[in-house]
């Protein structure tokens, strides 16, 4: 039986190196080449193996799930007849519902476009707020969201032992939750009301004794930098010692890192789920874990 195949695109080489060597697949690049008017041309190393890993993280998504499209079908007439997505980074996840009259839940739509293309996806820690599993949300038939609470908790203890996590808001609870259980640390959770992309509220938590202590905020993601910033500020306006961040997801659009700075944050430790300066901690191996677990055929 041939050895399963990682394809992967160029920006991603690093990342598909390291799963590729842990999950034991083959690593082999898909060429790209883009026309003057901005088209683009995707060419795959031919033949297939039955199994196939596609590798990308879709961050700046738009067309990315061009490529998906176009490489998931061709893979499949090369040969592919079991095709896996690895998405470290899974977008489209946020607009889960419906707020105002007409508007596109995307979370459904890419979930079944995604479900449509591959017989299993793989990402880490999905925006998942009003549906419980991923498999809701991406209906194929292994829809597997791993965390990296446990590795970013570990990163912390290793960092600040006698950290104290929260998290900017509920939908935090269960990555801080998780994080903290597993090294015995201490955390809280606050509350946040977003009024826009570039405003939000958060209460800390009533009562929270914060004076003195190293606290690590800790997120799924981190986008416009509004709610990190906002919640390192009113720590430290409560007598923090230090204020750090764990974030899984580093988008960091625009600005974002230079606001979270400004308001007083130390250190910023992220996953290579995106890559970024702030990367510290590896997914690669709990991705190939999974991987492996999967079953044949
Ligand atoms: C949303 O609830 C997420 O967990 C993050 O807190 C949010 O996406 C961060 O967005 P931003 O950095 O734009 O405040």
């Amino acid at each position: 039986m041939s050895v399963p195949t990682l394809l992967h695109f160029e920006e991603e080489q690093a990342f598909a190196d390291a799963l590729a060597r842990a999950a034991g697949l083959q690593p082999m690049r898909v060429a790209r080449h883009r026309f003057p008017d901005g088209e683009i041309s995707l060419r795959l190393p031919t033949p297939l193996p039955a199994r196939v890993v596609l590798l990308r993280s879709l961050y700046q998504p738009n067309e990315k799930l061009l490529e998906l499209l176009l490489a998931g079908r061709a893979a499949r007439l090369h040969g592919a007849r079991h095709l896996t997505l690895v998405a470290p980074y899974l977008a489209y996840m946020r607009q889960d519902a419906e707020f105002h009259p007409g508007e596109v839940v995307s979370q459904r739509i890419v979930g079944r476009f995604l479900a449509d293309l591959f017989d299993a996806v793989l990402t880490v820690d999905p925006h998942l707020h009003r549906v419980a599993t991923l498999g809701e949300a991406v209906p194929c038939s292994h829809a597997i969201a791993l965390s990296a609470a446990p590795a970013l908790g570990a990163w912390v203890a290793g960092k600040r032992p006698h950290a104290l996590l929260v998290g900017p808001d509920e939908e935090s609870a269960q990555w801080v939750a998780r994080a903290a259980a597993g090294q015995g640390l201490a955390h809280a959770v606050c509350r946040k009301t977003r009024h826009g992309d570039h405003a939000v509220d958060i209460e800390l938590p009533a009562g929270l004794a914060v004076a003195g202590k190293a606290v690590v905020l800790l997120d799924d993601v981190a986008s416009t930098g509004q709610t990190l910033a906002r919640a390192a500020g009113l720590l430290l306006q409560a007598g923090a010692a230090s204020v750090d961040v764990a974030v899984t997801h580093a988008l960091f659009a625009g600005d974002a890192l230079a606001l979270i700075r400004q308001a007083g944050v130390g250190e910023v430790w992220s996953t290579d789920c995106i890559p970024h300066a702030s990367n510290a901690v590896s997914l690669a191996g709990t991705l190939a874990e999974a991987l492996r677990q999967l079953p044949a055929g």
